[in-house]
């Protein structure tokens, strides 16, 4: 783990407003000062990024979300813009989540545009990247990590991004990547990185846990988790946090 490490809580489709702020009364205070070198994010529903902005930020966790569509604003029903995430008080925006890609069917070209819009407003975006069980059992993983990571160019070098690599069998189903696959797989991601003209922060995510979270935030090339089940309990989550530190 390199001094960058953040941990970020994707809740996905889950959570009332009720439960929000019992999650946000169960969090303890962090600090936000860097010392730690741990960094705290939440991605809750779009529905309760207002609710949650202000009790997160006194807590020192900053606020994110799970998607966004590609224009500013006008006719398109159902959609959020960034300009409306950054008014909510969003820092972060995961992008290509393997949920979206494999059961919404988004692909590289909505992605990239994604990525341009999220950057046109200065927000910053988790663009996950991640393979099927039978990509990684036919020796393909690095091929399609590859081809989701060649979305970027050279010319986004200097724009901000954190990269999460989620292999897709292992979200939600109690499966984690071995240590050695985490290693070897962030060491790869890293590298096409660099190919493509910056390293980034390299975030894992699948099934991370209070139990696991140690071993694999102090693997090399791992600069943090991107949490799904785990994060929609405050206790929960603070063990992963804890173990970031
Ligand atoms: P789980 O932690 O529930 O496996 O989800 C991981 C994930 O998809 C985070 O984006």
């Amino acid at each position: 783990m390199t001094a960058r490490c953040l941990i970020a809580g994707n809740w996905k489709m889950n959570g009332t407003l009720a439960e929000a702020l019992s999650f946000a009364d169960g969090l303890t205070a962090l600090s936000n000062d860097g010392s730690s070198g741990v960094e705290v994010a939440l991605m809750p529903p779009y529905t309760l990024l207002h609710s949650l902005r202000s009790v997160l930020a006194d807590k020192g966790v900053q606020l994110g979300a799970q998607n966004v569509y590609t224009e500013c604003n006008g006719a398109y029903t159902g959609s959020i813009s960034t300009a409306m995430l950054k008014d909510a008080g969003c820092k972060y925006v995961i992008l290509g989540h393997s949920e979206r890609r494999n059961t919404i069917g988004e692909g590289n070209a909505l992605i990239r545009r994604k990525l341009d819009a999220v950057w046109a407003e200065g927000l910053v975006p988790i663009l996950c990247i991640g393979e099927l069980l039978e990509e990684r059992e036919s020796n393909h993983t690095n091929d399609v990590l590859k081809a989701q990571l060649s979305i970027l160019t050279a010319a986004d070098a200097d724009k901000p991004l954190v990269v999460a690599y989620e292999p897709v069998w292992a979200i939600g189903t109690g499966k984690t990547a071995t240590p050695e696959q985490v290693v070897e797989t962030h060491a790869f991601v890293h590298e096409v990185l660099v190919d493509l003209g910056a390293d980034r922060q390299v975030l894992y995510g699948g099934s991370v846990n209070g139990s696991n979270a140690q071993q694999l935030l102090h693997s090399a090339g791992v600069d943090g988790a991107l949490v799904g089940g785990a994060s929609l309990q405050a206790a929960s989550f603070m063990q992963i946090i804890e173990a970031a530190k």
